[in-house]
């Protein structure tokens, strides 16, 4: 088969077999097929579209390019959260501690930030000390011993996914539901996990932007896992404002420090638990999910939580009392406050932009190959339906170089809407698939 003639068809809207898709894959890797006509075939897909038999077959031919990490020699149910990436999300910090302090072994594999999302892994980097490179048999003992462990993606976990990510962010095919389902869950069948959490983020902040385009990407998530009889539940949530008060890797663990001693947000706080909730239920270790509902709350009132996090920071080389003295964490320099221009209700806070302007100063990546700056970010002053004076303070960027920092803050600016109306509340758990 010519792979000319499958990028043709796959253009035209056909479905492929599972093993021209399996070839092309396979081709590309061993690096008989050219970038430009992978390129192609990965725009086709995402005008195309993919058919649940061809998502199921690109996700094997992905999760079958590195090798499996078995855990099954560790007692437990193993219970993955992952989230599709917004701005200001730190869940996976707060909802693994607590699931693990309720008994779940969660096997964290995550990533890092890209564009104006933030990433598991940066956030965790810029406390002091703290190891994400660990090996699969360090991963393995962390397990064993806490139930948690942070690890990024390794050569062995789903190479194709690194290799045809890194294409897709430079030929503008990262948004399409079936490119990304198929992206996250290589990584998670990579593992030999029981169940999986996922967070679907849609709004402005989101890489999907309405609410039917979320539901079909959840949709194909769970039915990719369900296929080979995992216990996969999504929530969509709301990604229309920066989730919390803080964006950026260092000011993100502060608010996690916080959140975890139940002085957070409260938006944040009612998805973590919300999480956790859904990992204690899918890990059995209580029969119905209002139980599991009050058990993550309790690992949250009595401090469970917070220990486990210092527990595995100490145990992944870093220092865990970075939760208590934030001046051990990388600071900024600088600190520009951003002013309202009239008095009103602050009816939109656009998450991409406040992601963006974030990305500007240094707190994330354009490309991979970038270094980020752990100690800048934006810190909010206000939320969506707070009402504001004029001149009142919207939210400080914290920098520690000057030279984007009048763009940054001009981005900044124009993320919030202020009306003289209160905006109707929005939910922030809109739904939940499977
Ligand atoms: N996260 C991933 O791991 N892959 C995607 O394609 C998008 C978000």
């Amino acid at each position: 088969m010519r792979t000319v003639d499958l990028i043709h068809r796959k253009r035209d809207g056909e479905e492929l077999a599972p093993e021209e898709i399996a070839s092309l894959i396979e081709g590309y890797l061993r690096d008989e097929i050219p970038d430009y006509q992978i390129s192609a075939f990965l725009m086709a897909v995402f005008f195309s579209g993919m058919t649940d038999r061809e998502v199921s077959a690109l996700t094997d031919v992905m999760v079958r390019s590195g090798g499996t990490v078995d855990l099954s020699d560790i007692p437990g149910v193993k219970v993955d959260k992952h989230s599709t990436g917004g701005v200001g999300d730190k869940t996976s910090l707060i909802s693994a501690p607590l699931a693990a302090s309720a008994g779940v072994v969660v096997p964290m594999i995550s990533g890092r930030g890209l564009g104006h999302t933030g990433g598991t892994l940066d956030k965790l980097e810029s406390i002091p000390g703290f190891r994400t490179n660990l090996s699969i048999e360090e991963f393995r003992n962390m397990l064993k011993r806490h139930k948690l462990a942070f690890i990024g993606q390794t050569a062995e976990i789903a190479p194709a996914d690194g290799k045809l990510y890194s294409l897709r962010d430079a030929t503008a095919t990262v948004e399409s539901i079936p490119l990304i389902a198929s992206s996250i869950m290589s990584k998670k069948l990579a593992v030999n996990l029981d169940a999986i959490v996922l967070d679907v983020k849609v709004g402005t902040g989101a890489f999907m932007k309405r609410q039917v385009e979320a539901r079909r990407l959840a949709q194909m998530m769970v039915g990719i896992g369900r296929r080979l009889d995992k216990r996969v539940q999504a929530l969509i949530t709301d990604m229309n404002q920066p989730l919390g008060y803080a964006i950026g890797n260092a000011l993100e663990v502060m608010e996690v420090s916080q959140t975890l001693q139940n002085a957070g947000p409260t938006d944040l706080t009612r998805i973590s638990l919300e999480l956790a909730a859904r990992m204690i239920y899918l890990g059995k270790i209580v029969p119905t999910l209002d139980d599991a509902r009050e058990l993550a709350q309790s690992k949250l009132l009595d401090g469970s939580g917070y220990q486990k996090f210092k527990e595995v920071i100490q145990a992944q080389g870093g220092n865990p009392q970075v939760l208590d003295r934030f001046e051990l964490l990388p600071n900024a320099t600088g600190v520009r406050e951003i002013a309202s221009p009239r008095a009103g209700y602050i009816s939109q806070i656009e998450a991409g932009l406040i992601g963006l302007a974030s990305s500007l100063i240094g707190a994330g990546r354009d490309t991979k190959e970038d270094t980020i700056d752990p100690a800048v970010g934006v810190i909010l002053e206000v939320k969506v339906g707070q009402k504001v004076d004029t001149g009142g303070v919207l939210c400080r960027l914290y920098y520690t170089k000057e030279d984007r920092v009048e763009e940054a803050a001009q981005m900044v600016e124009d993320a919030f809407r202020i009306s003289t109306q209160a905006p109707e509340e929005r939910e922030l758990i809109l739904e939940v698939v499977g």
